[in-house]
């Protein structure tokens, strides 16, 4: 299974000056439920965000101007080869395209399903999730969660 997995404030924003701009405690649940035993494909910046491959999953980083070499980590030059190494190399693990926007814009044909977090915030952003065509997918809203900031799990499966 080809995944995206995306948490996105009002106006599709999922990021400012390199950081994402909101901490809600338990908010990153699904990712780590979801992708951990896995394969998560992101973009250099992302991956300079962590600092190091998240544990207990396969790393794959898109860039054509860095090469990062750490255990259950690889570097490669587009979303197309990644998604071709995760097949050849990981068989029967899922793939999640974790972003940032580059990732995402290239990686949504691809992807069977859009496991998108709604965070009901107004937030200043300088990247964002592309607009894409909510028709050509069933949408299921999976869980909300109240709070101060309150947020919804959803899928989107291609139909
Ligand atoms: N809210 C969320 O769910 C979420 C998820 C992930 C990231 N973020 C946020 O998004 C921001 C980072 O995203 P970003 O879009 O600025 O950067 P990014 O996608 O993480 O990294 C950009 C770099 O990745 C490589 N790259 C990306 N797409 C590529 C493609 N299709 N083909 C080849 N190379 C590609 C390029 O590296 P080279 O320049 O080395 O060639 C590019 O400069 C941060 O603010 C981060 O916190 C939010």
């Amino acid at each position: 299974m080809i995944g995206l997995i995306v948490a996105y404030a009002h106006g599709r924003v999922i990021g400012d000056k390199g950081r994402i701009p909101w901490r809600i405690k338990g908010e990153q649940r699904r990712f780590r439920e979801l992708t951990t035993g896995n394969v998560v494909i992101m973009g250099r910046r992302s991956f300079d965000e962590i600092g190091k491959p998240l544990p207990n999953r396969f790393t794959i980083v898109v860039s054509s101007t860095a090469k990062y070499e750490f255990e259950n980590c690889v570097t490669v030059s587009s979303v197309k080869e990644a998604l071709d190494y995760a097949e050849k190399f990981r068989p029967g693990e899922n793939v999640y395209l974790s972003g940032g926007a580059g990732i995402y814009k290239e990686g949504l044909p691809y992807a069977e399903k859009l496991f998108i977090t709604e965070v009901d915030l107004d937030v200043e952003g300088d990247t964002f999730f592309p607009e894409f065509d909510e028709s050509l997918y069933e949408k299921t809203v999976d869980e909300v969660i109240d709070g101060e900031i309150p947020y919804s799990y959803v899928t989107y499966t291609k139909k």
